[in-house]
């Protein structure tokens, strides 16, 4: 599962459209999605043909009861068509925020919610309301990738700092690293300016913009109208064209952070060149002094957080554990597994808080570090 959120607190710059529109296109290359409106004024769910007034339940219901024991998070998803489902939204949501902001995990109902369908959708799209509140807070915190529309208009780059403020503040008190990439939408090819703001936007995102541009197009409003995706109202149109590329590039950007695939395209690179892939990596000793416990583990986001056997130290008669970790120039973050239980690694004060509690420790080696 890869979750998604669609984010500018700026309205009418493309959320919902990429929202729907980039579904669709995921599901018609072979992707599971699931769309999620977090907007109170549930304009996806309406695109989509569906009168928020007549679904029995929303994601409102889904943020409040997902996790308890007698909610059944299917009957919140809307089978859309084969492979394509909906959380709908209701003005409800609107409430969300003062009935939630005084709860413990306020922030972290959307993340709770989504772990029971971690291998039931391959995408989980956000859709996210015009504003920088609870609801999208909730969004940044479950996901992993984050869309920024940004309509190539005068106004457009008004917010987009307070925007990347606040995804950097995120990063940092949650130690959550998110993808963000913004995306230029609403484009109008017949005028200059449009090509002096999109260009504004790729100086504003160095390396952080979509390739894709989503051109305008009647044709997209006119299917938003007529409660249908761009796949089912005009596939000769651009806007078809332009999601649909714009979904082959997040697939490919997403699958390329798969560990295990990164770790072969490199190997594979390294072949071509002759080079021993491993070259670049160094040695990192691992040394603890801790008499009393009988095992301990090492694991991180280097190893996908399992601690399985090949992560024990060894002890010595002195009740020193020692452990040598060959890793990759890069920041690390990771714990020790000391019997059975996490434990902060109290050698290195480098340290950052962890969304699930307690702190994480962190590592970084440079090229050409010993
Ligand atoms: N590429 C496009 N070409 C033409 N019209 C578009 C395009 N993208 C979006 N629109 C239209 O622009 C309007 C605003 O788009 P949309 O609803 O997707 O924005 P939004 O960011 O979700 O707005 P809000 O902040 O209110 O949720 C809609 O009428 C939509 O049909
Ligand atoms: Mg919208």
């Amino acid at each position: 599962m890869y979750p998604v959120a669609i984010i500018n607190q700026k309205g009418g710059c493309g959320k919902t459209t990429t929202a729907v529109n980039l579904s669709a296109a995921l599901v018609e290359i072979g992707k599971r999605v699931l769309l999620i409106d977090l907007d109170p004024q549930a304009h996806a769910t309406i695109h989509l043909s569906l009168n928020p007034e007549e679904v029995e339940t929303n994601a409102y219901d889904f943020l409040k009861y997902a996790g308890k024991d007698d909610f059944f998070t299917k009957d919140v998803v809307y089978e859309i068509s084969e492979n394509f489902s909906l959380i709908p939204s209701h003005l409800v949501l609107s409430v969300f925020e003062q009935a939630f902001s005084g709860m413990d995990d306020h922030e972290y109902r959307l993340k709770d919610g989504l772990s029971s369908f971690e291998d039931v959708f391959d995408y989980v799209i956000i859709d996210c309301p015009p504003s920088l509140g609870l609801l999208t807070f909730n969004a940044l915190m479950a996901a992993r990738h984050v869309i920024v529309p940004v309509e190539p208009s005068r106004f457009a780059l008004q917010g987009i700092s307070r925007l990347k403020d606040t995804i950097s503040l995120i990063e940092e008190k949650t130690g959550h690293d998110l993808i963000v990439k913004a995306l230029v939408t609403l484009y109008d090819r017949r005028t200059r300016f449009a090509d002096f703001m999109a260009q504004q936007v790729r100086e504003t995102f160095p390396h952080n913009t979509f390739e894709t541009i989503i051109r305008r197009t009647v044709r997209l409003k006119e299917s938003a109208f007529y409660g249908k995706t761009i796949n089912d109202y005009d596939r000769r149109s651009t806007g078809y064209d332009d999601y649909l590329s714009l979904a082959k590039e997040m697939v490919a950007s997403s699958e390329k952070l798969k560990p295990e695939e990164f770790h072969d395209a490199v190997k594979g690179l390294a072949e071509q060149f002759n080079v021993e892939a491993e070259e670049s990596s160094v040695e990192v000793p691992f040394v603890y002094r801790n008499a009393a416990a009988s095992d301990i583990r090492i694991a991180g986001d280097f190893n996908d957080w399992n601690p399985d056997d090949s992560t024990r130290l060894e002890k010595d008669d002195s009740g020193t554990w020692k452990k040598v970790l060959r890793l990759s120039p890069g920041q690390y973050q990771y714990r020790l597994f000391i019997d059975g239980q996490w434990a902060e690694d109290d050698n290195n004060p480098k340290k950052i808080k962890c969304p699930f509690g307690g702190y994480n420790s962190i590592l970084e080696i440079s090229t050409g570090s010993n």
